[in-house]
């Protein structure tokens, strides 16, 4: 029979705060089950998956992003190398898209360096890839619900 962690074993292993757990916990990244006492006790995969929400963290992931992987995870039993492998696919290629958009956005900063203009039709950190001309001609910063006071 498995044996489960208190609070305190899993904050000393994982190097995570009681409060942050909690947290997890109310959004659904870990999950616990309560002792007769009504203690919350953890599972043991509970660290691996703390130690991969610190992680992904770390790669920019956001906990938004961590959550929807999450649920990929199989209900009911620990999660197997594979599972992890399959969201570390998912996590590298979100990661080389941030890659691609930052190195662009780099780009078009070395552009702005000296300039200052920030002009809403030439500066393309401004509006990024034209999106205004997306929306069509005309003054779209003012029919997007802008207010102008005088
Ligand atoms: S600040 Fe002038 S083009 Fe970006």
């Amino acid at each position: 029979m498995e044996q489960l962690l208190n609070i305190g074993k899993v904050v000393k292993r994982s190097g995570v705060a009681a409060s942050t757990l909690h947290y997890y916990e109310t959004r659904g990244l870990i999950q616990s089950v309560r002792s007769p006492g009504n203690q919350r006790r953890y599972h043991r995969d509970v660290l691996r998956r703390v130690a991969l929400i610190k992680v992904a963290q770390n790669l920019g992931v956001s906990l938004s992003e961590i959550e929807q992987a999450f649920k990929q995870l199989p209900e009911g039993r620990i999660a197997k190398q594979r599972d992890w492998q399959n969201l570390a696919k998912v996590w590298q290629l979100q990661l080389d898209q941030r890659i691609s958009q930052l190195t662009q956005l780099r780009g078009q900063l070395s552009h702005c360096i000296g300039c200052g203009c920030l002009s809403v039709e030439d500066c393309p950190l401004r509006n990024p890839a034209d999106q205004l001309a997306t929306k069509g001609s005309g003054a779209q910063l003012l029919d997007g619900g802008m207010s102008v006071t005088s």
